[in-house]
């Protein structure tokens, strides 16, 4: 085998590392977007996108809006590069009160803010933090 086809596999093998590490945008939706601001992060929180190794997450920020009106912070983004929205939007905080076995009680925290997000091929694949990217 030449050293070029040697690079090429090598390359493949890089590329799908890098596909299964990073987020997409589906898993951002289910994680980040909640069409209601009269969410129970009791009951949200209790589902399995976020209990990793058996182990409530300690934050979770959801964004009160639509898929669409999310979408468009990364419009004309290929990426992959962090964004700050235009626009503020209504933010649900879901506070680990606890660290006990899984369900977790959860507090809640609202406030409005600018979101930094991670697009890739114009999409957002990442929450980064509220506020403005660093
Ligand atoms: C949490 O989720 C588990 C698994 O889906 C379910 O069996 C349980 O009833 C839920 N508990 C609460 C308090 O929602
Ligand atoms: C986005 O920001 C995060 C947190 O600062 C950083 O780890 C990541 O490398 C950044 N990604 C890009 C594509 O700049």
């Amino acid at each position: 085998m030449c050293a070029k086809s040697l690079l090429l596999v090598f390359g493949i093998l890089l590329g799908l590392s890098h596909l299964s590490l990073s987020q997409d945008w589906p898993t951002f939706q289910r994680k980040h977007i909640t069409s209601t601001s009269s969410i129970d992060c009791n009951t949200v929180m209790n589902n399995s996108l976020f209990i990793i190794r058996g182990t409530c997450k300690e934050v979770n920020t959801f964004i009160v809006s639509t898929a669409a009106t999310v979408q468009d912070i990364c419009s004309g983004v290929p990426g992959p590069s962090n964004v700050t929205s235009s626009t503020n939007f209504e933010l649900i905080d879901c506070i680990r009160r606890s660290e006990v076995p899984p369900p977790c009680p959860y507090n809640s925290n609202s406030e409005n803010n600018v979101i930094c997000v991670t697009c890739e091929r114009t999409l957002p694949v990442h929450f980064v933090r509220k506020g403005r990217c660093p």
